[in-house]
């Protein structure tokens, strides 16, 4: 039996997922799989169809490698593979319409709206930066619509900050998420299915040097302090597991997701986003949380790929 691990790709989390997948392939082989790690580049499709892989295991940020295409194709191929389908990645991997979908089902998420870059250009900056600002007020969040790491992401404390916070934003997708800045504590909740159903791990609680968890605060062994389990009350730990499940069904996942929400003061926890194919690196979460599980990396996803081949 043989598995392909996908990593590198043409996103902008081209490096985080060479990384995730080198330190996948590791974990898989020390359980006795038998890995091929494949850069995910114009050759995929052809080599997918020439030697077939028994399974596939996406460890591709970012893009087609969560936008439901590579999962397109691997259905039309009908090669198994390791996470959710094609047609739960379309719509879980738009930030907006993540939260919507979980909004509708009554869960918190940080108010929210959404700009497309059209929109500067039919009504001016000005207005719409300022009717913005009127809905959510400040601190607010800037991201793009699609994307991960926290790549384009930005903390807009001022107003006079915001045209060259957006045009960062900008630069990374058309659209851009602005949402409330909910004050509180961030969290990492990890959801694996077992034979048993979806099962939220223990969750990580992110305490950023900077005070913001951005892309060189992840990456970078030293600059963010982790807790696992987050420091949380029996009470507020039971919610932010039972929210990441939640997530994981109402947007029809499968196999592994990781869910970042906001733990408010008040105790309200909010959710920001679901990640499907979830950072492996060194630093990453996923990782971090199976291991304070008391569990094994490689048995879960060698566990993983069983159920995708089953
Ligand atoms: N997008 C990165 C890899 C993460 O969510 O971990
Ligand atoms: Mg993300």
């Amino acid at each position: 039996r043989c598995v392909a691990v996908l990593a590198g790709g043409l996103s902008h989390e081209r490096d985080v997922s060479l990384r995730s997948g080198r330190r996948l392939s590791v974990a898989l082989r020390s359980v006795g799989v038998t890995v091929e790690e494949w850069d995910a580049d114009a050759s995929l499709l052809p080599r997918l169809r020439e030697q077939r892989p028994d399974a596939v295991v996406i460890a591709l940020h970012g893009g087609e490698g969560e936008n439901g295409s590579i999962q397109t194709i691997l259905e039309l191929l009908d090669i198994p593979y390791v996470g959710a389908d094609a047609d739960a990645c379309r719509r879980a991997w738009d930030k907006p319409s993540a939260k919507a979908e979980l909004a509708r089902a009554g869960l918190l998420t940080p108010d929210w709206v959404v700009l497309p870059h059209r929109t500067f250009r039919e009504l001016g900056a000005r207005p719409v930066l300022d009717a913005m600002v009127e809905r959510l007020g400040l601190p607010l969040m800037l991201k793009p619509d699609q994307g991960g790491s926290a790549l384009g992401a930005q903390v807009v404390r001022a107003a006079a900050d915001l045209p060259t916070a957006m045009v960062g934003c900008l630069a990374y997708s058309d659209t851009v998420l602005a949402e409330r800045f909910v004050d509180g504590v961030e969290v990492a909740v990890t959801v694996i299915e077992g034979p048993d159903g979806p099962e939220a791990l223990p969750a990580v609680e992110i305490a950023a040097e900077t005070g913001v968890y951005d892309y060189t605060a992840r990456y970078t062994a030293g600059l963010t302090t982790f807790h696992t389990p987050a420091r949380l009350d029996a009470e507020t730990a039971a919610k932010v597991a039972d929210l990441a499940v939640s997530a994981h069904r109402l947007l029809g996942l499968r196999d592994v997701s990781r869910t970042d929400a906001i733990v408010a003061a008040d105790g309200g926890v909010h959710f920001l986003e679901v990640n499907l194919s979830p950072g492996l690196t060194e630093t990453s979460l996923v990782p971090m949380a199976i291991e304070a599980a008391g569990r094994s990396f490689g048995a879960i996803y060698a566990g993983l790929v069983d159920r995708a081949i089953a």
